[in-house]
């Protein structure tokens, strides 16, 4: 579904990342972890077509279309209702206005929003913000799907809410998805497979994981598989800059 290769990034001088290869497989879900400015963030630009690399490729198997982005930095009208952002891409793509607004409901309701469709983003808190977001993105049913940290300002309840019921859809619908996201246990919970940048400048991909837990996930459920914790310790190796051990490097 998308394929990055030999992927080098800068912003004037020295690359941020060098040499990135990753690959999202139809109907698979990767998240990719990284320290706090490797450049995760830059990957998604060159993706969605925002940025260009100064070399390699993006190859996606979708027209643009057909990827929904979700950016790390929430971007909704202010002057819009939340069911009036969340419709607004229908209504672009010619759906009618009770249609759109229907299904605006439905997603607000999935990221229990239900009662807050008639509010404006500033009467919003962060997180209910961000929901409506997401809300907005899945509605446009994308094929693949690229988050940045969508769900680091939900509170631990919600958060698992949201991922469990984002992972229904995914599952169900066969979505592709790379996940940016901070959260190891939730890199784990949600994925297939885990890449992990390493420190940049120069960020290069330092090992990619697969998950072996059996899907449809229940995100808590996932915590108690065997595998879970082992993963999770290798992964906080990756990230805390310890010596990568040949059997899991990329
Ligand atoms: N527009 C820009 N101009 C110059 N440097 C930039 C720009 N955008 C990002 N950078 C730099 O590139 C590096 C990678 O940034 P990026 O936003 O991709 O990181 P990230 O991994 O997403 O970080 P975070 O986890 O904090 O969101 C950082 O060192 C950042 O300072
Ligand atoms: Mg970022």
């Amino acid at each position: 579904m998308l394929r990055v290769r030999g992927l080098t990034v800068g912003y004037g001088g020295e690359p941020v990342l060098e040499g990135i290869d990753l690959e999202v497989e139809a109907g698979k879900f990767a998240a990719l972890l990284g320290p706090s400015g490797s450049g995760k963030t830059s990957v998604l630009r060159c993706v969605t077509g925002l940025m260009r690399p100064q070399s390699g490729r993006v190859e996606l198997d979708v027209p643009p279309t057909e990827v929904g982005f979700l950016f790390q930095d929430d971007a909704l009208l202010p002057w819009r209702t939340a069911r009036q952002n969340v419709a607004l891409g229908l209504r672009i793509r010619g759906a009618p206005r009770r249609a759109a607004d229907e299904k605006a409901d439905h997603w607000l309701a999935l990221m229990g929003l239900e009662d807050f469709g008639g509010r404006f983003p500033r009467q919003l808190s962060g997180g209910q913000r961000k929901r409506v977001a997401i809300a907005q993105v899945l509605a446009l049913e994308p094929k693949l799907l690229l988050m940045d940290e969508p769900f680091a300002a939900l509170d631990a309840i919600v958060r698992t809410r949201v991922t469990q019921e984002l992972l229904g859809w995914v599952e169900r619908e066969h979505l592709s998805v790379l996940l940016v996201t901070h959260d190891l246990e939730e890199a784990i919970s949600a994925s297939d497979f885990v890449y992990v940048l390493s420190q940049g400048p120069r960020a290069r991909i330092r090992a990619r994981h697969e998950v072996h837990i059996a899907r449809p996930r229940n995100v808590l459920e996932s915590r108690r598989h065997p595998t879970f914790g082992p993963l999770l310790r290798r992964l906080w190796d990756d990230l805390s800059g310890e010596p990568a051990s040949v059997d899991y490097a990329l």
